[in-house]
């Protein structure tokens, strides 16, 4: 019944030492619908209606992080890879547990085209999930994320910027250009807008980053979303030629969203006969007080060269 699975069934759901309250509806058995906390091993993602099955199955239970290679590790958090196919069940349950806080995803019960990539925190006790994302194994629309996810308890502190970064980087080491999958969320967007915004002026406010002038020699192509727009940076540094391709192989963003976001920022303007981006002060300042808010609430980065992964095959 439609109308059902629109209601949030789940009334509390306990993790580690978080409680949390679920957002939207997912289909775990009925007999959870009528618990008034669920209990979910924050390692195995296994879920228990009662107590004491939980703390049963917390005796036996191995695991200390998710299943699959460590492919990062920095000093703040780590990612694993884990393949749908030979995890089936731990990616089910991670399915379970993020369709409470998606609205409008489908919820794959085939995970066997994915990849998951799970960020955690280290300490004495194992790994503790911070959030993930899921990525297709051939997306035929070449994007780089189908679903992305910070838990709750995680939210709001720059943690789904680091996985949106790391998504591109993974793309970066592919050489592909990617996008996360449509129809994003309201949060999904919102993040996204603020990564891609943060990615576009830190890139544009230094143009020493763009290939210098000259080698910089962009023949537009008709592959190209606009061939006419060859751009020069109106920048504190000078002139600097560039185009949007250009900024996609440097960013892995596709050149619908780097050209989307330059929109969305004011940045293009005509001039000349030209099309030349116009980083505004306003933008440069909005930076600056970003690297001091940063600085204070501790710098997290992905850094590329901690990044141990070979491409699936
Ligand atoms: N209200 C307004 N802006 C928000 C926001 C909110 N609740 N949450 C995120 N943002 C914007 C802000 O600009 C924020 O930057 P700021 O904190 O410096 O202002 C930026 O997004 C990044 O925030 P960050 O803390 O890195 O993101 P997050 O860890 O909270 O995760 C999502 C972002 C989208 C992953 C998270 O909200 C989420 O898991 N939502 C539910 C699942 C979902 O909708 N996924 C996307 C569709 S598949
Ligand atoms: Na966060």
């Amino acid at each position: 019944n439609a109308q059902v699975h629109l209601v949030r069934n789940l009334e509390k759901i306990q993790m580690g030492k978080h409680i949390i309250e679920p957002w939207y509806f997912s289909p775990y058995p009925q007999e959870f619908a009528d618990a008034d906390l669920v209990y979910i091993d924050e390692f195995c993602l296994s879920y228990f209606s009662s107590k004491k099955a939980f703390e049963r199955h917390r005796m036996k239970c191995q695991l200390q992080h998710p299943p699959g290679n460590e492919i990062y590790r920095d000093d703040y958090v780590s990612f694993f890879e884990v393949d749908g196919r030979r995890q089936r069940t731990w990616c089910r349950n991670l399915c379970l547990l993020s369709k409470l806080f998606l609205d409008h995803k489908t919820l794959y019960y085939d995970v066997d085209p994915f990849l998951f990539y799970c960020m955690v925190t280290r300490d004495e006790h194992g790994c503790h999930l911070i959030g993930y994302f899921s990525k297709e194994k051939e997306s035929a629309e070449g994007y780089n994320v189908a679903c992305i996810l910070t838990l709750p308890q995680y939210q709001r502190q720059g943690l789904g910027r680091l996985l949106i970064a790391f998504s591109y980087e993974l793309s970066k080491r592919e050489g592909k250009l990617g996008s996360p999958e449509k129809p994003l969320s309201d949060l999904g967007l919102l993040g996204y807008r603020q990564y891609w915004k943060e990615v576009l002026i830190e890139l544009l406010s230094d143009p020493s980053r763009l290939p210098p002038p000259g080698s910089a020699s962009h023949t537009p192509t008709s592959s190209d979303l606009h061939p006419h727009l060859s751009l020069g940076l109106n920048t504190p540094g000078g002139q600097y030629t560039s185009s949007i391709s250009e900024i996609a192989n440097l960013t892995a963003m596709t050149e619908k969203d780097v050209h989307e976001q330059l929109e969305v920022l004011r940045l293009l303007r005509y001039h000349k006969g030209q099309w030349i981006i116009v980083v505004r002060d306003e933008l440069l300042e909005w930076q600056e007080k970003k690297l001091e808010k940063e600085k204070k609430r501790g710098v997290r980065r992905i850094d590329p060269s901690k990044l141990n992964w070979k491409i699936p095959v």
